[in-house]
């Protein structure tokens, strides 16, 4: 009843790679009246998370340079209207124009415990790899509001896995990722307060 009466939660997410983090989050509402992903967009033509968000008949699309600098993606988020804009993998720095546009209402999900290894250049292997260089016990996953600076917004959520076995930064990432797939839905949910 709740879902009837209440209306719809609207996700739009960014991507820019495989987007394992978004098709959880599809298929973890699925069956959802009172959430959805409205759209998937790309700074990647070739990003796998287009095709992936598609298949599940998602709108999905992609923005070159050239569009993004004229302004088109950040009108289609606000046309989209979105209750939460979800970065999963999305590799550029979020204009402060759209910031602005959604305060307190973007957030990002980093493959490590923040403030260690995060900022420029810190993004996929290069992470993994920087942890396992340092001989850390402990990593984990940050979900952090967005801010006009890498990975500085206030944090929301941390949660720690222990790679004191891990032979290789594959295997750091390989770990911090199942951590990533089993919260980042639950932790969108409780900030969109489902
Ligand atoms: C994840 O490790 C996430 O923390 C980082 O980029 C990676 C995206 O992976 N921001 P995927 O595209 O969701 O598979």
């Amino acid at each position: 009843m709740p879902q009837i009466l209440g209306k719809m939660k609207r996700v739009v997410i960014l991507a820019s790679g495989t987007g394992s983090n978004a098709e959880t989050i599809i298929k973890n509402w699925q069956d959802r009246e009172d959430v959805a992903v409205v759209a998937l967009l790309s700074n990647k033509e070739e990003a796998k998370a287009l095709a992936m968000a598609e298949g599940y008949d998602i709108m999905s699309r992609f923005f070159d340079r050239e569009e993004r600098k004229m302004g088109k993606m950040i009108d289609l988020i606000t046309q989209l209207n979105p209750d939460l804009i979800v970065l999963a993998g999305y590799l550029l720095k979020i204009p402060t124009t759209l910031i602005d546009l959604f305060p307190n209402k973007i957030i990002n999900i980093h493959p490590a415990l923040l403030p260690k290894y995060g900022g420029k250049g810190m993004y996929g292997m290069n992470v993994h790899e920087a942890v396992y260089e340092a001989d850390e016990k402990e990593s984990g996953i940050t979900i952090h509001y967005v801010n006009e600076n890498y990975d500085e917004g206030n944090i929301i959520a941390q949660f720690s896995c222990n790679i004191e076995e891990a032979n290789s930064a594959k295997e750091i990432q390989q770990k911090v990722l199942q951590l990533e797939h089993k919260h980042y839905t639950e932790v969108i949910e409780q900030l969109l307060d489902l």
